[in-house]
């Protein structure tokens, strides 16, 4: 059997939540519709986060009460505490992701408190949703590099996702937030992670900041590492980390496992489709280097 791996879609989340534009929720599910069209069978909807934090977010039970769930794709979402979490259980929601940093300082600023309150407010979240059998995925930010601090141990990190892992999330996301790491250092990390988390229960989040995110995700699939997250036309960043750019484009990592003849289960075509649509919406050119040099999408898949 072919070598597969799975990519999470975040765009509607990661990428959304960083865009001056709020688009009205129709857009939003038009776009989480496409993107499931194209063969995306993860894709982060949105973030029951607080909206004085994250204004594009607000709509959040809209968006998940408006889904037209195609069988098969799975449609989380992010929750900081008790609060998104009941608010995400009413609308619907059948998994979710809590998000901790390896950072004291961006942990302070993205969800105001430190990292351990921040597990203090996981734990009912947990719970909660053990007894309904809801999965929680847990992201680590700063896995590399910290806004506000500079360079983060790789030990922190392993560190964060051993307790996130401990506390029950079947899958660790690693965010290199404002996309400053190179090869050498996810590798370093990775070393570090995987001896708190088992390399099946990683996946890497990758920003595009310095453009070496496709070299990032390849070095971490070489290193074992068989979940990736990507956000459509590069969409997205962090609200707090100011100058990050978006995520890795998700039609580029289509286009570097397709070279690999790893699946996917994504169309290309299809997909760059919704990366020239969205980007025209936004009124500029997809951040995707792939997309990019498509050029001209045919009428028929657009
Ligand atoms: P806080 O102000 O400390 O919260 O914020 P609080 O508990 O003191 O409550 C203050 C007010 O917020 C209250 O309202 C609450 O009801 C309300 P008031 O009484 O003043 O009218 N509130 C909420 N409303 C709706 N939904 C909620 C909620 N919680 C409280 N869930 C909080 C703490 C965590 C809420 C806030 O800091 C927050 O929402 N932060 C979210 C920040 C965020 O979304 N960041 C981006 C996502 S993380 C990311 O992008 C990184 C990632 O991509 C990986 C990577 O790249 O590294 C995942
Ligand atoms: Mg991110």
């Amino acid at each position: 059997m072919a070598e597969r791996v799975r990519l999470v879609e975040v765009g509607p989340r990661d990428g959304l939540q960083n865009e001056a534009r709020v688009l009205p929720s129709s857009l939003k599910l038009e776009l989480i519709r496409r993107l499931g069209e194209a063969g995306l069978t993860t894709i982060e909807a949105t973030a029951f986060v607080s909206p004085a934090w994250v204004p594009q977010m607000a709509d959040h039970a809209e968006v998940i009460r408006g889904l037209r769930r195609i069988p098969g794709v799975a449609y989380p979402v992010l929750v900081p505490n008790m609060q998104g979490f009941e608010r995400a259980m009413a609308a619907g929601v059948r998994e979710i992701a809590v998000f901790a940093a390896a950072s004291e300082s961006f942990s302070q600023r993205n969800i105001n408190c430190s990292i351990d309150d921040s597990f203090g407010r996981f734990r009912p979240i947990f719970q909660a949703a053990r007894e309904r059998g809801i999965p929680v995925r847990g992201y680590v930010s700063c896995a590399i590099h910290c806004p506000y601090e500079g360079v983060i141990a790789p030990d922190a990190v392993a560190a964060v996702a051993g307790r996130l892992f401990e506390a029950g999330c079947a899958e660790i996301s690693l965010g290199d937030t404002i996309g400053t790491g190179t090869p050498a250092q996810v590798q370093a990390m990775l070393s570090a992670v995987s001896r708190t988390v088992p390399l099946e229960s990683l996946a890497g989040h990758f920003h595009d900041t310095y453009g070496m995110a496709v070299a990032n995700v390849h070095t971490a699939y070489q290193f074992g590492v068989r979940t990736f997250d990507a956000s459509v036309a590069g969409l997205g960043g962090c609200p707090y980390a100011s100058g990050a750019s978006g995520n890795v484009a998700t039609e580029d990592l289509v286009y570097l496992f397709n070279g690999m003849e790893i699946e996917t289960g994504v169309d290309l075509e299809r997909l760059v489709a919704v990366s020239v649509w969205i980007s025209r919406e936004f009124g500029r050119s997809p951040a995707s280097r792939v997309t990019q040099a498509v050029g001209v999408v045919p009428p028929d898949v657009a």
